[in-house]
């Protein structure tokens, strides 16, 4: 089944069309931001964003509050037009549509239902503007009800449902209309923690389903991780950097995505010859960093990239990127334990390392017990310092 949408564009098939990271390597830009600025009097809350979309593409617009999530959102929406930039959206400028000329649907924070309507009438909101015929839009309702697991509620009130079950109802009344591109800002943030890591799945099975389009802004980074084809990091209104979850976890292009995804140790070092860096009483391999010999720098690990090691287990030569510590604080943490380590050759400094229950039960860790860790040279972030 395929649908026209109101610009006349083909719509995306409401059949399963399962989406592949593969496939979506291929597909050109659906929607193209291109050098856009928004002002509010003298404050720029986004300050030359560039960004493709591929089509079917699942991308979250994650940073700090007040970085601009919402602000570009809206712009891609056409509620709050981009004082400079363009927007194309499947081959078309919508840079200076209203909402009513786009293709889009959209989800808010809060569920934002019409009270006063049944469940069903909310989702058919939309399609009645379309002014299709009455069997047509119902059949469709019962559809969508069954796609978002509530069939059978069609005739309750948005009050009697719980916020998890009206979040749903707004995202099948925000696809009802089969909309080329899927807006979602902070949807699941009004939910409780069960609810929400339920529906973060429910949300990601269907948007593959459909193939469609998708935005989600959020400020929780697990959510991005764990939802996102390509999470797009902002800050202070300009993107940090732009990659899947993995590349942003593992390679963090800045301090700022290293240290708000995912946590990190940072230490003041300096940049040595190569690929070396000295901190602390020690120095390290690490992966090329560019930095002159003697650069001030940044060097982040994160604590379970640390390895842990019996002290004086390593036989000599295979000690490379090693240091001594001491365990000084131990946490346990359910799935991990965290640790506070010390050195001689950390200097003053404190190292923030996680080891698995079953490392410290091998090497029998506890708290004032000595051990050998390991960081590993691929795993030490090089930052410049002061940026
Ligand atoms: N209508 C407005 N007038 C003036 N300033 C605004 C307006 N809307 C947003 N801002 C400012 O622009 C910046 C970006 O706001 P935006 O709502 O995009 O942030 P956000 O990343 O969505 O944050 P949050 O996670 O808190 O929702 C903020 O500093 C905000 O105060
Ligand atoms: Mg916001």
């Amino acid at each position: 089944m395929r649908h026209e949408t109101l610009a006349g564009q083909p719509r995306i098939p409401t059949e399963v069309s399962a989406m592949t990271a593969a496939s979506l390597n291929v597909k050109p830009a659906y929607l193209k931001i291109a050098n856009v600025w928004k002002a509010f009097g003298d404050f720029h809350a986004l300050k030359d964003i560039s960004l493709d979309i591929r089509e079917g593409e699942f991308v979250c617009f994650l940073g700090p509050s007040g970085c601009g999530k919402t602000t570009l959102l809206r712009a891609v929406a056409g509620l709050d037009l981009q004082t400079r930039g363009s927007i194309h959206q499947g081959g078309k400028d919508v840079s200076a549509l209203p909402p009513s000329q786009r293709d889009y649907g959209i989800v808010f924070q809060s569920y934002a239902l019409f009270p006063n309507l049944t469940i069903a009438k909310n989702i058919a909101f939309g399609l009645e503007n379309t002014k299709r015929p009455r069997a047509e839009i119902d059949s469709r309702v019962t559809e969508l009800l069954k796609l978002v697991g509530l069939a059978d509620q069609g005739n309750k009130y948005p009050a009697q449902l719980s916020g998890g079950q009206q979040q749903r109802i707004a995202l099948a009344r925000a696809i009802a209309i089969s909309p080329g591109l899927l807006l979602l800002d902070e949807p699941l943030s009004a939910l409780d923690a069960k609810v929400r890591t339920h529906l973060r799945h429910e949300i990601k099975e269907l948007q593959r389903k459909l193939g469609v389009t998708t935005i989600m802004v959020t400020h929780d980074q697990e959510e991005a991780l764990s939802m996102a084809d390509r999470i797009v990091v902002m800050n202070h209104g300009v993107i940090e950097q732009i990659g899947t979850p993995t590349e942003i976890y593992r390679h963090p292009a800045t301090l700022f995505v290293a240290d708000f995804i995912g946590e990190a140790n940072k230490f003041e070092a300096k940049a040595a010859n190569g690929a070396a860096v000295g901190f602390g009483a020690a120095s390290f391999s690490c992966t090329q960093h560019g930095f002159d010999d003697g650069a001030p720098v940044i060097a982040a690990i994160r604590p379970e990239d640390v390895i842990p090691h019996a002290i004086n287990s390593l036989a000599n030569g295979a000690a490379t990127n090693t240091i001594d510590v001491t365990i000084s604080e131990m946490e346990f943490l359910g799935s991990f334990w965290r640790t506070r380590l010390h050195g001689h050759a950390l200097g003053n400094e404190t190292l923030i390392a996680d080891f698995s229950i079953n490392a410290a039960r091998r090497l029998s860790l506890t708290e004032g017990v000595q051990l050998t860790v390991e960081l590993p040279a691929e795993r030490l972030l090089i930052y410049p310092r002061g940026a």
